[in-house]
């Protein structure tokens, strides 16, 4: 039975019944999937804990959702439309025939390999087929999935496999990347040294580079699945076992390990695919994402395949080996759903309308956007040059710990407007709240967003600390899910997402730290302190600017500067290296000697117009110099 909504009163029928009845609504969508034993409640909840719980006590595997309810009518149907990194290598297209099939020589290869139901396995992999597989191989044995986007370095990869004590690393020899080649497997290599948990590593030959693979430890993937059974039963799980860790930044300065769990997961990816972007059976859906961040989970992965759709799957870069890549892919395959970020647009943009001229267009029916907020500019370029001025554009609010878009138009059905993510999905309660937590009801107000009602996919705990799960998201207000972003509904009731209000910063739709990022440049021997904040930048949407102190002596600046950039690229990863460093004598305090980031913020943003009243810093006199060294006066 499909959920999917038609109309405009349909939304708005939906969403109240949603909010009024919540356990009979998403009780009413959850009796579509395949469940091995019903569940006993719907929900139960508080947000003091919190303890969230959905679907209580019942049994299923999700993978079943996705491979055997769908094999009679799918069997031959693309699952996965794979296109590699260079134009020039054959692409892939796998059926759910033979995903199922791959999917289950993989879990008998796990299996022969020592991993069990609840085990932790890390998947540090390209965009290939074979990433997907082991996402759904985990799933389906039961052991817990955490993928690391590989391009964190190895120190990042290692904090997060002692974080969750993994077993096992899933990884390639190399990755390609445009026109570079990552060595993955000499990055595992160094991360696995510290890290006493990894028994085993299976490695995926790609680029076929050679590697050094240990004795007793690294299996080539080739040899693990030789052999292999291409059946499996699945094992059932209980509705709220773990399905996935992801690791992602917060204000403090360690990643959180976002759990996930299964049977709420599982209904509201699918549920939510299926509405915001209306896909109809037979379309070919594409989103950009990697699987390394949340978007590339529910949206190229569990919602798509649990739809039975056909999701698009890229290897490579935007710009590889022109610009124009994207459409010639959207072209070749008749794309008909088409998301990405806007960072990707503005990127995009700088390069005209010249390599989109060669290519149709023709068969995109929406088009989405996702993981940062998008100008009015790039916004409407898309629309109008990708979408041609009649495919609606959804611009999709959600986040890690929310497991699926939580704000969004659905494509053709609920009205777009320029720069809004509009309104919430059925299910969803969003509030706008004040200082003090007052929940501001009308149009024409702006605050904190919170979410003061459970949703399905939301996230359960932070992996291994529940205190930090609570201190995090369920402290600043009583009763509340709070999502660290700042929110105002406008004077006709849509929501607009107005950025992050807490310390991390968005980098091309990449969630930092900035916690994190001083961390790394700490390492740097000369540093003496550092400060770090976000300032726009017009592809990125932000930018990261690093203030630093710093003994000088036997450097110039420049070379520090370049040294401090290369300690957080080793450190962290490419995604975190600064792009403007500013050497400082001191940094604003506060006489309680808190960092005045305020005044950071604006100096790197090139507004000095109004920093306030500085003379009750500690020591008010080294704005100036900043300002001064930041080249504005
Ligand atoms: O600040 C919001 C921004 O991205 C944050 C979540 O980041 P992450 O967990 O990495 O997930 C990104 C993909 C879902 C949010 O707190 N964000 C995400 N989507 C939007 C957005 N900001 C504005 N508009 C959006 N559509």
């Amino acid at each position: 039975m499909s959920h999917k909504i038609q109309t405009l009163s349909g939304y708005f029928h939906e969403y109240q019944k949603s909010v009024t009845n919540p356990e009979a609504f998403w009780a009413r969508i959850a009796e579509s999937f395949h469940w091995k034993k019903q569940w006993d409640k719907t929900l139960e909840w508080n947000f003091e804990e919190p303890d969230v719980k959905w679907f209580v006590n019942g049994k299923l595997n999700i993978t079943e959702n996705i491979f055997e309810r769908h094999l009679y009518t799918k069997g031959d149907t693309p699952a996965i439309i794979w296109e590699p990194n260079g134009p020039n290598e054959a692409n892939r297209i796998v059926t759910y025939r033979e995903l199922y099939e791959m999917t289950n020589q993989f879990c008998n290869a796990l299996e022969a390999q020592g991993i069990q139901k609840g085990d932790r396995v890390i998947i540090y992999m390209p965009m290939v087929p074979e990433a997907a597989v082991a996402m759904l191989a985990c799933a389906r044995i039961g052991a817990i999935h955490s993928v690391v986007f590989a391009g964190f370095s190895s120190s990042s990869l290692a904090d997060r496999i002692n974080d969750c004590e993994a077993k096992m690393v899933l990884t390639s020899d190399g990755n390609f990347r445009g026109a570079k080649q990552i060595p993955v497997k000499a990055v595992v290599d160094e991360a696995v040294e510290n890290t006493p948990s990894i028994e085993k590593v299976i490695v995926l030959k790609r680029t076929g580079e050679e590697v050094v693979m240990k004795e007793g430890r690294d299996v080539w993937w080739h040899d693990a699945i030789q052999g292999q059974s291409s059946e499996y039963t699945a094992k059932e799980m209980d509705s709220e076992d773990l399905l996935f860790i992801l690791y992602t930044s917060g204000s403090t300065g360690k990643p959180k390990g976002v759990v996930h769990t299964t049977g709420g997961y599982m209904v509201y990816s699918e549920y939510s695919f299926s509405n915001v972007f209306q896909y109809s059976q037979g379309d070919v859906y594409w989103c950009t994402a990697d699987i390394g961040w949340i978007t590339g989970h529910s949206y190229i992965v569990y919602g798509p395949l649990l739809a039975g759709a056909t999701t698009l799957m890229f290897e490579g870069v935007p710009t590889f080996p022109h610009a124009g890549r994207f459409w010639e892919i959207v072209d070749k395959y008749k794309v008909n759903q088409f998301y990405t970020a806007p960072t990707a647009i503005r990127a995009l943009q700088v390069y005209g309308l010249e390599p989109i001229a060669p290519y149709s267009l023709d068969s995109l029916k929406v088009i989405g956007s996702v993981g940062e907020p998008i100008n009015e500019e790039a916004w409407h370029w898309y629309h109008d040059h990708i979408g041609k001025g009649n495919c609606p554009l959804v611009d999709t609010w959600w986040q890690t710990e929310t497991g699926g878009i939580m704000i969004s138009a659905l494509a053709g059905i609920t009205p777009n407007k320029p720069a809004h993510a509009s309104l919430p999905l059925p299910g969803i309660q969003p509030v706008i709240v004040d200082a003090e937590g007052n929940e501001l009801k009308g149009n024409n107000v702006e605050g904190n967003l919170c979410i003061k009602f459970p949703w399905p996919s939301m996230l359960r705990t932070t992996y291994g600390d529940h205190e930090k799960c609570k201190n995090v998201y369920f402290s600043a207000y009583k009763n509340m899910y709070f999502t660290g972003d700042g929110a105002k509904r406008d004077h006709d009731g849509y929501l607009r997402i107005l950025g992050r209000v807490d310390d991390v910063i968005n980098v091309s739709g990449h969630r930092m730290g900035t916690a994190e990022v001083e961390n790394a440049i700490n390492e740097h021997p000369k540093v003496v302190e550092s400060a770090v904040v976000g300032y726009p930048h017009d592809v990125k949407g932000q930018g990261i600017y690093a203030y630093v102190i710093c003994d000088m002596e036997g450097r110039t600046e420049e070379s520090l500067k370049q040294e401090i950039k290369d300690t957080v690229r080793k450190i962290i990863g490419p995604i975190a290296k600064p792009d403007m460093v500013q050497i400082v004598p001191g940094l604003p305090k506060t006489r309680s000697g808190k960092i005045m980031r305020r005044i950071l913020r604006k100096v790197a943003s090139k507004d000095i117009s109004n920093l306030g009243d500085t003379s009750t810093l500690l020591n008010p006199e080294v704005v100036d110099q900043i300002v001064e060294g930041a080249g504005l006066k």
